[in-house]
């Protein structure tokens, strides 16, 4: 059940559970994916190597979004500072236009894509939860990958950044006036992820 050229923007803070829920969304519609959050994670990565963020951005290529140690509280840092200058944003904005204008449907998660990047995207999901379910989640994943933290260290981490994410001047995190919003703090992952293939199923009827 794909359509031409549809989009869906999934945008919200930190751990919420976007890139869950639009893996499992893309797999249902046949949608490719884009996790935008990787971009700028593997332009944070190259920055902890020493280049400056914008020499990062404008070199990027396929490679560096398979790096070891992309999903790490420190590369997550580096990219949230890195994902505040525009000229970093507008060396990634060609790429993300291109997969989201792509035939069969595409759906991306990030911070901006209902605001910013597909601003006519036919549908806009904004998936949030609390700030202390979205540490818990997070502290989750980093322990299995073997990280040493602890959730105070960790719901500060995600704390800090969703400040800075949402107070930037260029293309600051926030829900699109037209985005369903769909609230995981109190949800499982099979609900929140029907919450958002019924708000796309409607669109695409
Ligand atoms: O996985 P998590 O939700 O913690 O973060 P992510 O989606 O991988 O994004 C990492 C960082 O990249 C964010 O904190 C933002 O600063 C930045 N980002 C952005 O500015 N715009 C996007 N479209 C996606 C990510």
């Amino acid at each position: 059940m794909t359509a031409p050229r549809f989009t869906v923007a999934c945008d919200g803070p930190a751990a919420a559970g976007k890139g869950t829920i639009c893996r499992a969304v893309a797999a249902h519609f046949g949608f490719a994916h884009l996790d935008t959050g990787l971009l700028y994670r593997a332009v944070g990565a190259k920055t902890l190597s020493g280049m400056t963020p914008i020499e990062a951005a404008e070199t990027l290529t396929a490679q560096d979004l398979t790096a070891d140690g992309l999903r790490s509280a420190a590369v997550a840092e580096a990219a949230s500072r890195a994902a505040s200058l525009p000229q970093v944003r507008a060396a990634l904005l060609a790429f993300q236009h291109e997969f989201a204008a792509q035939p069969g449907g595409a759906i991306l998660d990030g911070r901006d894509i209902g605001t910013v990047i597909c601003p006519g995207a036919d549908v806009k999901l904004f998936i949030t939860a609390s700030a202390k379910v979205r540490a818990e989640r997070r502290l989750q994943e980093l322990l299995a990958e073997g990280a040493d933290t602890d959730f105070a260290t960790v719901l500060a981490d995600v704390t800090a950044r969703d400040k800075r994410d949402s107070e930037r001047a260029v293309a600051p995190m926030r829900a699109a006036a037209d985005a369903v919003l769909i609230d995981t703090s109190c949800l499982g992952i099979d609900q929140a992820v029907q919450a958002a293939i019924d708000a796309i199923a409607g669109k695409l009827a």
